[in-house]
């Protein structure tokens, strides 16, 4: 990967991996007859979200999912006109930014939707809304036995021209593990409430299946399936067979300093390495500091000059040291800290498991203030 010059420390964003995800994605909906949304909350899981929403919208999908309104304001900043829906607000919210940015609004109580609805009537603008059922996940979406109630105000909002209900939808919880019975569990009781939803006149389309779902259960995909990890190449169920994503996150630096150290010379703070016969180090400048967890010291491998090696000693908090035994590693060289796996380098999912973490959590942390950040597109088209 000598395509850029060296440097400190970078996030590569492979763009055509991206579109390549989207696009396995996008299909397996089509086959269900679905669309696909795609989600590119918190920066794009940390991949950029206006380059993850222009490859995503150019690989088939038709919509963007986000948390927040100023996440769905920011995509329009950046010159996105796709259907954009938000879903995570502030206790006392103004929806008025969110109505102006024709953002797509998600209710889960009548107390959302009526300041929601009030925002659209104060602009003369109809907001599409999507009714949010908790179904088992217990975290925001509407109660069921509330839900009754929810759907006679949106019918109300409706019918005065506020709003639309564009769809009834909700979230899983264990998708992951295909087969848990919750599952079905879940997918019963979204299916009851857009019944009650369309006893009132309602006609909203449904959503459920994040990517877990949307690779291990077509008969979820409804009328919209919502993926977020797998656009990113990274499979939420690898168990489940290989779905040919390709990771589109590299994190790499250069080797900034080469030197040898003798037999009983150790290295880095609270000497936990001692070299037992003469090597060859490489000094990589990024650390803790740029989201290279300390507590993978001892366990951190890098991608170098041809191969894997083994960092030894601390993580500092901006630098690490690879040990290169004899072999011959020259100032400039570049390191992969982690990226897809095809050349043997770790992945995202590795540092995941040796740290009892998920990768979406490796990954959506990465973009640090010294850490750049650069898209790269293979397959221009
Ligand atoms: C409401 C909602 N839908 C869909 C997704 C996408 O999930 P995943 O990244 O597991 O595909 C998320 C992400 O957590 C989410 O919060």
């Amino acid at each position: 990967m000598s395509d850029q010059p060296a440097h400190r420390a970078d996030l590569r964003i492979d763009v055509a991996a991206l579109r390549r995800n989207v696009g396995i994605l996008a299909e397996r909906a089509r086959r269900s007859g679905a669309r696909t949304m795609v989600v590119v909350k918190s920066d794009g899981y940390g991949h950029g979200a206006a380059t993850v929403a222009r490859a995503a919208l150019a690989a088939g999908a038709t919509d963007l999912g986000v948390a927040s309104i100023d996440e769905g304001r920011q995509l329009r900043a950046a010159g996105i006109t796709a259907p954009i829906l938000a879903w995570l607000y502030a206790h006392d919210e103004d929806f008025a930014p969110a109505v102006a940015a024709d953002l797509e609004l998600s209710a889960s109580s009548v107390a959302q939707l009526r300041a929601i609805a009030a925002a659209a009537a104060a602009q003369g603008r109809m907001v599409p809304v999507h009714l949010k059922i908790d179904t088992g996940l217990s975290r925001s979406g509407c109660p069921e036995e509330l839900w009754p109630e929810l759907v006679a105000a949106a019918a109300k909002a409706q019918a005065d021209g506020d709003v639309e209900v564009a769809a009834v939808w909700s979230h899983l919880a264990s998708a992951d593990e295909p087969g848990d019975p919750s599952i079905d569990r879940q997918a019963a009781r979204l299916r009851r409430a857009h019944e009650q939803a369309r006893a009132v006149g309602l006609t909203p389309i449904r959503h459920l299946a994040n990517s877990a779902a949307a690779l291990t259960r077509p008969d979820l995909h409804f009328e919209l399936i919502r993926p977020g990890i797998a656009a990113y190449g990274l499979d939420p169920v690898p168990q489940h067979g290989d779905h040919g994503l390709r990771p589109a996150m590299t994190f790499r630096s250069s080797v900034t300093m080469v030197k040898r150290i003798a037999a009983g010379e150790s290295v880095s703070y609270g000497r936990t390495w001692t070299a037992d016969r003469p090597v060859t180090l490489a000094l990589v400048p990024v650390g803790y500091a740029d989201g290279v967890p300390r507590r993978l010291s001892g366990a951190l491998e890098v991608w170098l000059a041809g191969r894997r090696r083994p960092v030894v000693g601390r993580v500092c908090m901006d630098q690490i040291v690879v040990r290169c035994d004899d072999d011959e590693v020259r100032e400039g060289d570049e390191v992969v800290l982690f990226g897809p796996g095809e050349r043997g380098e770790p992945t995202a999912a590795e540092w995941a498991d040796e740290l009892g973490t998920i990768h979406y959590e490796v990954v959506s942390g990465m973009f640090r203030p010294r850490v750049t950040r650069t898209a790269v597109d293979e397959d221009p088209r």
